[in-house]
Formats: C-alpha cells, structure tokens, sequence
C-alpha cells in the first residue's frame, strides 16, 4: 500500500430517531440556518422533526436548493447568512442541498468572488468555513462524510468541484427511515452513484492492497444485494440501513487511502450533466461502460478480479473475465432501469465528445485517471463510445 494520511472527523449518529439529537448536537448559542430543497421534507416530516429539535434554537430557513445546486440560487442563501450573521448551517437533504451548504459554509467567509471557490478550486480550511451539520434524506453521494461539493452554473453550462479540510460537516444524521419517501427513480441514481464511487476507488490495478479490495467488495456486493429489495420491495428497515450505510462508506474517503484511483467517469460524467441536464448517477452509467471498454488494457487485470470476486466468475482468460465483468457492470445498471446510451437521454448527442475535449483543454484537464491518459482525446473518444 502507498503512504497516507487518514482523518475524518465529522460525527456519525445512525438510526431511526436521531434527528432529535441535533438539539444537543448544534451549540445552543448558534444562529442556524436550515437549508433544504424543492419540499419532500415538508410532506415526509424530516421538516417537522428537525423544527422540534431546534424549537429552542435561533434558527432562519431557507427553501429551494434545486437538484444540481445552482450558483445563483446559492448566492440568494450567502445573502440571507451575511445579513443574519448566521454562524451554523444544517443542510437537511440530499447531496444536492448538502453540497449547496458546503458551497456556502466556505463563501460566508471568502472575501473574493464566491466562484472561485470552484473555478480555482480553492481548499477551505476549518478557519476560512463556517461549522456546518447534515441531515441525509437520500443515500448516494456520501457527501454526509466527506469533504467535496459540487456546484452547477446553468448560465455558463458549468459543473465543477471543490473540497477542502474545513469541509467535513460537524455532524450528520443518517435516518434510514427518510428513504420511505424516495421515489424509485432517486434510489435508483442513489445505488449506481455509490456503485460507482467504488469503481472510481477500486477499478484500476491490482495493487495487492487486500482490505481495501475486499472494502470495496464488499459495498459492492453489499448495494447488488439490497438494489432490488429497496426498488421494489416494501420498506425494510435492514435493507434501508445497508443501503444508507453503504453508500456513506463509498465516498468517505476509507477505501481510497492506499491505493490508486480513477475519477474520469466522473470528471466526464459532470460534463453531461452540465450540458444535457442528466441526473449525475445517470451520467455515470452512461459513461463507466463505455470507459472500461476503452481503457481495456490497462484496467484489464483489475476488471477480470472484479468479475470473480463480485460476480463470481471463475472461468476463462483474464481478458474474457474482464469482458464479462464490464457486461455485468451494464446488466446491474439495467437492472435498476438505468439506461447506459447517451442516445437514450437526448437527441442532441452529437457533438457532446468534442464539447467535452474543448472544454478539457481550456480547463488545462489534460491527464486523468490513475494512468495520467485520459487525454481530452481520449475523453472525447469515450463520450462517443457511449451515443
Ligand atoms: O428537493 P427535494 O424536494 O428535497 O427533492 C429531492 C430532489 O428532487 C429528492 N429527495 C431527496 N430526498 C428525498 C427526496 N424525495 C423524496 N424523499 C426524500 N427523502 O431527490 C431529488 C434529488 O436530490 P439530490 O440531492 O439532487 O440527489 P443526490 O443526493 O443524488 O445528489 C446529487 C448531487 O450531488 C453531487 C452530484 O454531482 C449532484 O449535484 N455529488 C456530490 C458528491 C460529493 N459531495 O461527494 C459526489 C457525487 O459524485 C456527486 O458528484
Ligand atoms: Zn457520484
């Protein structure tokens, strides 16, 4: 294993019922404000659980943090924290609300233009952020315990990212309970994110690293086991905890302490979102086949050990293991009626590989993934691998 460095500080309470708790969680003297999306907490009621635990806190609130979180609507939040002097953020939601307020614990004390944040992608420490809190209401991006954020500007058809230390939240609250409300099509985005998330920490060369190989594995095998039990069965309080879970332990930085990873699928993924308007998992699934069919050589090995230890395939050569891995990979994506063609989400696909490639050279992103080849060439060939 490589060297490294392993801190995660943000406080974990899992379990029916914990929301209550952020009332001896977030410091009494706080000025809170609670951020949340569209309105599936009002009719679920997360809403009205975190308003009793905070009854006896200050708390401001602020409503419509779209999915994709948008620069401009968070600009209206930054404007209602500095005139409140708020000092505490609770984000209560998905990824999308989650690294909205990440967004903002950072731009409530950045003196510049808050963009930069992102387009310079700056690293926030905890002196430059604000103390922030998470309430999950949608198992996928793991950003509950991590330290990135997302942030999408329609006007300009941008996605970027940006993390930092001082962007851990404090303190997040993992009800398995919200995902009664989830509508299929979000449980499904939620598994194939978080499938994928392991792909991008997992899907390179072998490297011998054996427990964070069978880490991996293990959330792999975890999320194909409960995928159609969540889709399609009624509620199961097991199964939506081995689902809430597994998803928080794909991106909170574990399994990628040690070993190589990837992060193209993804780096190309946010690009369609950007540009076509794709759910994010979606973009994912559309684009990790047709990259493993790409980058065949060099991620050959490592694909033929994810078919025997993931699915179970023990015979032929490596390269037939390797295919079959990659077709099974697509079948689990169909599995849960996530279609993996670009072609299949917009008819303007065309010239969505040679986007991509000029947008990458602007950027100066010339050398993703583990191997430093995803060229802007090479991305734009598998952006039309994937029409
Ligand atoms: O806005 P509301 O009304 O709450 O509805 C949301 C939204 O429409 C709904 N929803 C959430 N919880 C619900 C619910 N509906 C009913 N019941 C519930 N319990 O779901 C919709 C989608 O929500 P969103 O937050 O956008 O989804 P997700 O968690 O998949 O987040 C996606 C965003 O996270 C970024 C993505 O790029 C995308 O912008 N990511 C963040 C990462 C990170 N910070 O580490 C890593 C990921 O790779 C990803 O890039
Ligand atoms: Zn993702």
């Amino acid at each position: 294993m490589r060297n490294f460095e392993y801190i995660n500080p943000t406080k974990i309470l899992f379990g029916e019922g914990q929301i209550e708790n952020l009332s001896k969680e977030i410091p009494m003297d706080a000025t809170v404000l609670i951020l949340y999306g569209g309105g599936s907490i009002k009719t679920n009621g997360v809403y009205d659980q975190v308003k009793s635990a905070l009854q006896n806190h200050k708390v401001f609130e602020f409503q419509g943090i779209p999915a994709n979180p948008e620069y401009e609507v968070l600009l209206e939040a930054l404007n209602l924290i500095k005139t409140n002097s708020i000092d505490y953020l609770l984000a209560v939601g998905g990824g999308s609300v989650i690294d909205g307020t990440k967004f903002l614990a950072a731009a409530a004390k950045y003196e510049n233009d808050p963009w930069d944040l992102v387009s310079l992608r700056i690293r926030t420490t905890a002196q430059d952020a604000l103390p922030f809190a998470t309430v999950l209401t949608l198992p996928a991006t793991g950003s509950e315990m991590n330290s990135g954020y997302v942030i999408s500007r329609r006007a300009t058809a941008e996605k970027l990212s940006s993390s930092g230390p001082g962007l851990f939240p404090a303190v997040s609250i993992l009800d398995p309970t919200v995902i009664k409300s989830l509508p299929k099509k979000q449980i499904a985005n939620g598994i194939a994110d978080a499938y994928t998330h392991v792909l991008e920490q997992y899907l390179t060369y072998p490297t011998d690293a054996k427990l964070q190989d069978r880490f991996s594995e293990g959330i792999l095998l975890t999320l194909q086991e409960v995928a159609p039990k969540v889709l399609n069965g009624p509620f199961d309080y097991t199964n939506a905890s081995d689902f809430m879970w597994a998803c928080t332990m794909a991106l909170n930085g574990l399994i990628a302490k040690g070993v190589p990873t990837d992060w193209s699928v993804h780096g190309i993924g946010h690009e369609l979102t950007a540009q076509f308007g794709i759910d994010h998992a979606r973009t994912l699934a559309i684009i990790a086949p047709a990259h493993y069919r790409h980058t065949f050589e060099n991620k050959k090995e490592k694909l033929a050990h994810y078919a025997t230890r993931v699915w179970n395939i023990t015979e032929g050569s490596i390269e037939e293991k390797a295919q079959l891995g990659i077709e099974r990979l697509e079948a689990f994506f169909h599995s849960l009626d996530i279609k993996t063609k670009l072609s299949e989400y917009t008819e303007a696909y065309e010239d969505a590989g040679s986007t991509i490639e000029k947008t990458f050279i602007k950027r100066g992103w010339l050398q993703q993934g583990e191997h430093k080849d995803i060229t802007p060439a090479v991305a734009r060939a598998i952006v039309e691998a994937s029409f």
